[in-house]
């Protein structure tokens, strides 16, 4: 009997051409495994195409509420986002496909791992050092990187074979897509001049198509995570879903931005993420209210540490872990409503609360309210501007310094 592999399977033209080529290259019997984050994929007709092109197995497996609960949640109390702006959508959900397909390759007594990236991205990357991170007996095999063929003749190879493909069109551009978000690239994107058509949004409508009148929605916290939208609770995934509805009816939630991948090339990357973007800003006006200066400060330097990893491969890291649990100790006071607009492609905070709230009416009031010391004020001042004060007197011997 062969040896098998598992195979990360999309049931596009790269994975599904790949179940053979496995085959006739390698010699494996190919277990597909697809993994859904909620990308609306339709698996249940995609395992049955990869039964018929010969896989010995193929499992779908929907892993959003993991995704939600295991990777979004941390992503969230970090604030994550890769160079000010992307919020990462792809790159937390690599790690819990790489576990999934472990955990396949040990019930299925796989000898290896394939997955279908290119020789170019970040992606490889993630999928690589996370399998031998948890798995470092699996051999990975990556056929899209060895095959070096072009779409023209992956079509053909496919047709030689009569491997069953569903080829959309003419497929421009490389989309990933998952509940955090989509990523968007190639085509005409590739000048990083060109304006992106219209047609290329999934998740958002443009500020033309957006509603006239604003939106209103309140999102409760406890411990830094969403748990209630409008005052229902619901679950992380569920807000998530309706945030993106919400959000992206608004056209809130593009980004268009150039990148450095880790392999060193600038790219190019349109994304949508509607949620991940309205969370994220909810999460940070609710620590400016709830976080004291300090914490706050230096949890914006480890907040972009943790980007960094996880943009870069390095989720299964004691760094990670570390850092996890650095937020979770500065989340426990993270509590309270925030409420946001949405109007013509804008997003606004426009509320917040607290029951954890170190705003305080009377220390920082112009009214008679007022309960802060004066006096205290400028005592303070004579020492905060002693060491400055002291060179001057030293150094510019009276001399006006402007
Ligand atoms: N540049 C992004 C990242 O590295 C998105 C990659 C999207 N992948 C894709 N196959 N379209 O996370």
């Amino acid at each position: 009997m062969a040896e098998k592999i598992v195979l990360a399977y999309s049931g596009g033209l790269d994975t599904s051409v790949a179940i053979t080529w496995l085959k006739e290259n390698h010699g494996f019997d190919v277990v597909a495994v697809a993994v859904s984050l909620g990308g609306g994929e339709d698996m249940a007709e995609a395992i049955e195409r990869a039964r018929r092109n010969g896989a010995v197995e193929a499992y779908g497996i929907d892993a959003a509420s993991e995704f939600a609960d295991e990777y979004l949640a941390r992503a969230i109390k970090a604030n994550a986002v890769y160079e000010d702006k992307y919020p990462l959508a792809t790159a937390l959900g690599r790690p819990l496909i790489v576990k999934h397909l472990v955990e396949q390759a040990l019930a299925s007594n796989a000898v290896a791992v394939a997955h279908g990236c290119t020789g170019k991205g970040n992606d490889q990357v993630r999928f690589d050092v996370g399998i031998k991170t948890l798995a470092p007996d699996l051999r990975i095999v990556a056929p899209i990187r060895e095959w070096k063929m072009s779409r023209e003749e992956e079509i053909d190879y496919a047709a030689a074979r009569k491997i069953e493909i569903k080829v959309d069109k003419a497929k421009v551009y490389s989309i990933d897509a998952n509940i955090w978000g989509c990523a968007i690239e190639g085509g005409n994107l590739e000048d990083p001049w060109n304006e992106p058509d219209e047609d290329i949004y999934l998740m958002t409508a443009s500020v033309a198509d957006a509603p006239t009148e604003p939106c209103y929605a309140e999102i409760s916290f406890e411990n830094g995570l969403p748990v209630a939208l409008d005052g229902r609770a619901l679950s992380l995934k569920d807000i998530i879903v309706d945030l993106n509805e919400i959000a992206g009816r608004n056209g809130v939630g593009r980004l268009d931005m150039i990148e450095n991948r880790l392999v060193g090339i600038k790219s190019r990357e349109v994304y949508e993420a509607p949620a991940a973007l309205t969370i994220i800003t909810a999460h940070r006006a609710l620590e400016d209210l709830t976080l004291e200066r300090e914490a706050a400060r230096y949890k914006r330097l480890a907040e972009q540490k943790y980007a960094e990893l996880v943009y870069n491969g390095q989720w299964f890291s004691p760094l990670r872990t570390a850092l996890d649990e650095l937020f979770d100790s500065l989340q426990t006071k993270v509590n309270g409503d925030i409420r946001l607009r949405f109007h013509k492609g804008t997003l606004a905070v426009v509320g917040r609360r607290s029951p954890d709230s170190l705003y305080q009416y009377g220390l920082a009031t112009y009214d008679k309210a007022d309960t802060f010391d004066h006096d205290a004020a400028a005592g303070f001042i004579e020492l905060w501007g002693l060491p400055l004060t002291e060179w001057a007197k030293k150094h510019k011997r009276g001399e006006r310094m402007i």
